[in-house]
């Protein structure tokens, strides 16, 4: 039996006591006495998330280890804290907002760019036992002021711009925007002012971040329950309205722990870089809590795979701060492989330190991983997880000994996941077969308990569908060797750049214009994105208007509403939708047409010919 055999039978036959060994890694103020108790971890055990990330290292005399490199192209700028100046600036930030009200339990909401004061923001939030939680900059206003009105944050802390390589990106002005939107008040607003362009404040609500620190006595941690939130990262769902994915204190530390050795294969005082961004699941997890909370350096990067300035740039990180291990998006190599397609940026840095280059985010086409593979020549490795999970649910884990690649396949389930393949019925599939990917109960530490202030939605979103099972929403089949192969999202969610997209969403925006009558928004595959989104818009019987008009207005629309993140710029007027009798849009079927995929025209629909119309407009 390999050592991922014999770890992974373990954690399904005994995960109490598993994950009970799992959390000796820890440090507690009480340790748990319980393991697991209906479906939630370490019950009784109290901690402090920050402490665990920042104070411990320092206490255990590691603090001119640097904790934190921020890299900034866009600012050309680069900036290391060790552990020790990480503490003291977490602990004055966290000082700061306690002067300002915010304690144990409050929210808060952080919309920032990749800075360190926006990791900085999140660790003393975890200090105070406040909840966080995190804004992508890439959203509008509007999206924003959704997020605040539900989260109703205490604080809210942002900054006066984010650097794109095409335009400084006024984060302030969002921030107002959806604040006069919003019906939640925060007590108060602290700005991070740029050099690149400063934002005015508004009296009496708005601070100068540098101005309010400045006296901020240091707080300490304060002692949280395991099961105590420490996090709500909203994603998109189904619907206009976004999940507000909660995670837990105790079960997310020891869960991160765990993977950064065995999953990731990384070691204490290695460099560990997630290219990604703080807005997403894969920056809270990888950038800030797991490569802290193992005694890493880990790589704050405000830049692109291209453009900043070269397709070299992710070499030169990976050579500059001696990066051990690596994650991205496979976009984020597609992007690289267009303009360097014969990777010759590579040969300009010493990638000799690199040890493993980790992929999620989205489906790793065969292709792309072959070329990563050939060029860096170091196992490259899928693995697949989402918001929910916190962490891999499939993957190559690097720490238990590497398995074969079939290529298109994240590998088998991560220790603790386990990972079954169900049809309609319930019934599990037999190898090859596709069908829904679920996980069966309960799910490991670090994953979701619920959705913030809405267990019913959880309940209804992810348990109802397979009784004693989660329904991750992507579909896929398991091989006659375990291997899992997930081929994309069974439900109206779509990956457009490795960022995670409701068509619902912009349906509803879309849906609001006012010679719209109806629209269908599905995801097309991009050679670069992955997947981009088209919309189908049929216009209200009368409406005297040109359809390109439409079309440019209806992608302004989502963009002013959604944001530029969603990538919307294509938006077709056709004259019927297709539909079934019953009045149902036939998405699946528009979904096939659209990737030239053969189907059936179903036996419910209500005039076949739509099907043509559809495919000639594509
Ligand atoms: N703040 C404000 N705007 C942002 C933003 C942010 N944090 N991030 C992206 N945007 C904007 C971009 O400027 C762009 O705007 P534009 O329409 O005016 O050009 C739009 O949102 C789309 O951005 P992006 O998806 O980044 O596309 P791109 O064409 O600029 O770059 C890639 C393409 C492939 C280089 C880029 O998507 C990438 O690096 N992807 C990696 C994905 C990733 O890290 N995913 C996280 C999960 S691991
Ligand atoms: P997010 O919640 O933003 O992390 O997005 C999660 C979704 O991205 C998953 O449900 C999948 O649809 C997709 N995804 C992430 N990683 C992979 C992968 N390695 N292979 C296939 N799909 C992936």
């Amino acid at each position: 039996m390999s050592t991922y055999d014999a770890v992974y039978r373990r954690s399904i036959d005994d995960p109490e006591g598993f994950w009970a060994e799992a959390a000796a890694d820890i440090d507690w103020d009480v340790a748990p006495a319980t393991v697991l108790r209906d479906g939630r971890w370490f019950p009784d055990g109290r901690l402090n998330t920050c402490h665990n990330a920042v104070d411990r290292h320092v206490l255990a005399g590691h603090g001119d280890r640097t904790a934190l490199i921020h890299d900034s192209p866009v600012t050309g700028s680069v900036r290391a804290y060790t552990y020790a100046e990480l503490l003291d600036e977490v602990a004055r930030t966290a000082g700061m907002l306690r002067g300002l009200g915010v304690g144990a339990g409050d929210t808060m909401v952080i919309y920032m760019p990749m800075v360190p004061e926006a990791v900085i923001a999140m660790l003393a939030c975890a200090r105070l036992g406040a909840v966080h939680s995190v804004v992508f900059g890439g959203f509008a206003a509007a999206e924003l002021a959704v997020r605040i009105d539900h989260a109703r944050p205490v604080v809210v802390m942002s900054a006066s711009c984010g650097i794109e390589p095409s335009r400084i990106v006024a984060y302030k002005p969002l921030l107002d925007a959806a604040l006069e939107q919003a019906g939640h008040r925060p007590a108060h607003c602290v700005i991070l002012q740029r050099p690149q362009q400063p934002a005015s404040l508004v009296e009496g609500r708005d601070l100068d971040w540098a101005d309010a620190l400045r006296g901020a006595q240091p707080a300490g941690c304060v002692s949280v329950a395991a099961t105590d939130p420490l996090y709500v990262l909203y994603t998109s769902g189904t619907t206009g309205a976004p999940k507000g994915v909660v995670r837990d204190n105790g079960g997310h530390a020891v869960a991160l722990h765990w993977s950064m050795g065995n999953v990731y294969g990384v070691a204490p005082g290695e460099v560990f870089w997630a290219a990604s961004d703080v807005g997403w699941v894969v920056g809270h997890s990888y950038i800030v809590y797991g490569p802290l909370l193992k005694g890493c350096t880990t790589v704050l990067y405000e830049g692109k795979p291209v453009g900043t300035p070269d397709p070299g740039a992710f070499w030169r990180v990976a050579a500059m701060h001696d990066v051990r291990v690596m994650f991205t998006a496979p976009t984020a190599i597609r992007a690289i492989k267009k303009e360097d397609p014969s990777g010759d940026f590579t040969k300009k840095w010493d990638l000799s330190g690199l040890r493993y280059l980790f992929l999620a985010g989205e489906r790793l086409d065969p292709d792309t991983y072959h070329w990563a593979a050939g060029l860096l020549g170091v196992p490259v490795i899928d693995h697949w997880w989402q918001t929910e999970t916190g962490w891999p649910v499939a993957a190559g884990c690097a720490g238990l000994g590497l398995p074969t690649v079939k290529p298109g396949s994240p590998t088998k389930s991560v220790p603790g996941y386990d990972v079954r393949v169900l049809d309609p019925a319930g019934e599990e599939c037999p190898p090859g077969v596709e069908g829904a990917i679920t996980i069966r109960l309960p799910l490991p530490p670090g994953t979701l308990p619920t959705l913030y202030r809405d267990d019913a939605r959880f309940a209804a979103s992810y348990l109802s569908r397979y009784p004693g099972h989660y329904l991750t929403g992507d579909g896929g089949y398991i091989d006659e060797d375990g291997y899992l192969f997930v081929m994309g999202r069974i439900d109206d969610v779509i990956n457009v750049a490795g960022h995670r997209l409701s068509t619902g969403q912009m349906e509803e925006v879309i849906a609001a214009h006012p010679d719209v009558a109806e629209c269908a928004v599905i995801g097309v595959a991009d050679e670069l994105k992955g997947e981009l989104p088209v919309g189908f818009v049929v216009l209200k019987a009368g409406a005297d208007r040109d359809p390109a008009d439409v079309e440019r207005e209806v992608v302004a629309l989502v963009r002013e509403r959604v944001g530029p993140v969603a990538a919307f710029r294509r938006a077709v007027v056709v004259g019927r939708l297709p539909k079934t009798r019953s009045g149902k849009i036939l998405r699946g079927t528009m979904r096939d047409i659209a990737a030239g995929r053969p189907y059936r025209t179903p036996s419910t629909i209500e005039d076949p010919a739509v099907l043509g119309e559809i495919s000639d407009a594509l």
